[in-house]
């Protein structure tokens, strides 16, 4: 079954889709926003990524070209999301959220959205993607401890989740720390 998937998985970027797509940009967006809510209503979540989603869009720290989905037929089955982020003067790419349906795991999706997004960030001249993650899961796709490259996390994290990958691959220090947008956390934890 791994094989077939791969076959008809397509990626695209959402509010841009393909040829089936209805006609203007708005239908298209909307589109993409129901797949989302049907993506992110799934067991599987943490029950805050639908709207961590929606709160990005909408802010400027949302980069169009890097929110990805894979589809297979007309079925989304995984999205990722990069979004600008702030380390010192510089701006950098921050990693969230990325998700796979779970009858879709494990055959490589999660993988190809990775990989695709960081074609299109090195092509758009973003120097490190940042992600607070599995340790044993980024690393396959060039993430190592972000402070390799002097990033550092503004909170307290277990060791090793908190990785970049150095897009351009030439290892410039930034020697700042992240600043994550507001739009990150939900209303109820920033009020405490
Ligand atoms: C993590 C996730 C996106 C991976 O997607 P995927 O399409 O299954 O990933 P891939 O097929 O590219 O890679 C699968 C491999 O990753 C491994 N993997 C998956 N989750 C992992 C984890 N939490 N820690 C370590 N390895 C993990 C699998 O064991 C598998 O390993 P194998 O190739 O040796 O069998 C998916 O499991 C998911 O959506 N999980 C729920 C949401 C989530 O946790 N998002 C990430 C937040 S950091």
């Amino acid at each position: 079954m791994k094989t077939v998937y791969a076959f008809v998985l397509t990626l695209f970027m959402t509010g841009i889709a393909q040829a089936q797509a209805p006609a203007t940009a708005t239908d298209r967006i909307r589109l993409a926003d129901q797949k989302y809510e049907a993506l992110f209503a799934a067991e599987h979540t943490d029950g805050d990524e639908y709207n961590l989603v929606g709160r990005l869009r909408q802010s400027r720290f949302f980069i169009p070209e890097l929110s990805l989905v894979a589809q297979t037929g007309d079925k989304i089955v995984g999205h990722i999301l990069f979004t600008k982020l702030k380390a010192g003067q510089t701006t950098q790419l921050a990693l969230a959220p990325l998700a796979v349906l779970p009858d879709y795991q494990r055959q490589g999706i999660g993988g190809r959205l990775i990989n695709e997004g960081h074609k299109i960030a090195r092509r758009l001249g973003y120097a490190y993607s940042v992600v607070i993650g599995y340790p044993a899961y980024y690393p396959r796709f060039g993430y190592v401890d972000a402070a390799k490259f002097g990033l550092r996390a503004p909170f307290e994290l277990p060791k090793g989740v908190f990785m970049a990958c150095d897009l351009q691959g030439n290892g410039l220090p930034v020697n700042a720390e992240v600043e994550y947008p507001a739009e990150f956390f939900p209303a109820d934890t920033i009020n405490g």
